[in-house]
């Protein structure tokens, strides 16, 4: 048997897989489309190593495909991180949004429930569509609101929490229609090795190396709640061995920052461990810029239901894993070299102006 993690070549799903051989032998399937956001060398480690895995080019929305892997490789569980992630993006081209988000993780659902169907008599087998989700799906908190809880209503802002919530709607559904055992959990903004440098702390860092400036939009006083990917991988194996099919689980790192704060942390820190050749503060590349349109002011979560009922919780602080972070970009400033094709300098030309 195997599990079917999709957009495994991307920030999470990499570390996800890099994550799972570390204490399971089970064979690993991962479906990418490789997007401008995925990087197949996240997992070159696995590549060259004898762990059961198979990487196959290929795209959520492609039915007959995912038949295809569905049976050929006797998949019991699905990891569905495959998205489109990006805001701002979500902002200039909703479109692809869609049809990833909903039509892809509808299209997936659907193939996993005729493979289910098939196969649930004759195998005695712990069958899981695990949906993986963020917490943007619960709208903007005011500074005195409680954290999201897993029975927040729903009241997503930008085209890409409304796609995600969405496709957290249609997987709702095929538990509730279908008794599809299907997982959702609902995550904060994540960090760690192998993001893409168009999210805020890896591109704060990128900018902050290379001398340019560090935009900030509007005031800085947005709150976001920050888990390191490490945590957010250990999260997920849990809710996959012993969450509830139907149940939702918030995922979180009680660790609600400003970005003005978590853009000054990173400089200092940096300017610590990596002195600018001036020996000037980092912060004086800091530049406050036009506000996202429809930018949502707090996310904050509530994860005691996981915490609790399945005895998670998370290892890093945000001190300890932004450290970790910029220290893995500090060594590996050729994967984030790399990663800067043409296309990544027209979207920073595009969004930032420069
Ligand atoms: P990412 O953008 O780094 O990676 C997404 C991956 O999905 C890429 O490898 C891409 O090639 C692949 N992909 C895109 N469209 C595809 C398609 N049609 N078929 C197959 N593969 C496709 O994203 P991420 O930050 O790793 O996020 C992974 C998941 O976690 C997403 O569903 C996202 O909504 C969710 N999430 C992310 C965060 C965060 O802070 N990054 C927080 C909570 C939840
Ligand atoms: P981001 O990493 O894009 O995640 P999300 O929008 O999903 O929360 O942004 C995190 C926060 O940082 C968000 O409030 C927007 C802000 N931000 C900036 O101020 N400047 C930037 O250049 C970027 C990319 C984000």
């Amino acid at each position: 048997m195997s599990i079917l993690v999709t957009g495994g070549a991307g920030f999470i799903g990499s570390n996800f897989i890099i994550d799972w051989f570390k204490t399971s032998n089970e064979e690993v399937i991962n479906l990418d489309k490789l997007t401008y956001a995925a990087n197949l060398s996240n997992l070159d480690s696995i590549h060259a190593s004898s762990f059961p895995y198979t990487f196959i080019e290929g795209d959520i929305c492609d039915t007959d495909l995912i038949d295809s892997i569905l049976t050929k490789h006797n998949i019991r569980a699905v990891v569905n991180f495959a998205a489109e992630s990006h805001v701002d993006r979500s902002i200039k081209n909703p479109d692809i949004f869609l049809q990833t988000n909903v039509i892809g993780t509808s299209r997936l659902l659907d193939a996993f429930n005729r493979h289910w169907v098939n196969n649930k008599e004759s195998l005695d087998l712990n069958f899981i569509f695990l949906h993986v989700s963020t917490d943007e799906v619960f709208g903007d908190l005011g500074i005195d609101d409680k954290p999201f809880k897993e029975s927040n209503p729903y009241l997503p802002n930008s085209p890409y929490s409304a796609s995600k919530a969405s496709s957290d709607h249609i997987s709702r559904a095929y538990h509730q229609t279908y008794n599809l055992p299907v997982i959702i959990s609902n995550c904060s903004n994540n960090y760690g090795a192998y993001q893409f440098p168009e999210k805020l702390i890896p591109l704060v860092i990128s900018n902050a190396l290379n001398n340019k400036s560090i935009n900030i939009y509007g005031d800085g006083h947005q709150i976001r709640d920050w888990l390191h990917v490490s945590d957010h991988c250990s999260a997920l194996r849990a809710i996959l061995s012993n969450g509830i099919p139907g149940e939702t689980y918030n995922i979180g790192g009680n660790a609600e920052k400003r970005n003005i704060d978590v853009v000054n942390t990173i400089c200092d820190i940096l300017d610590k461990s990596k002195p600018r050749e001036d020996l000037r503060s980092y912060k004086e590349q800091i530049t406050f810029i036009k506000d996202r349109p429809g930018h949502d002011r707090r996310y904050a979560v509530d994860c005691s239901k996981l915490e609790n009922s399945l005895n998670w919780k998370q290892d890093e602080s945000f001190l300890t894993g932004l450290e970790k972070t910029i220290q893995w970009y500090l060594t590996n400033s050729d994967w984030l070299d790399g990663v800067k094709n043409k296309d990544y300098g027209e979207w920073i030309r595009d969004q930032y102006g420069k």
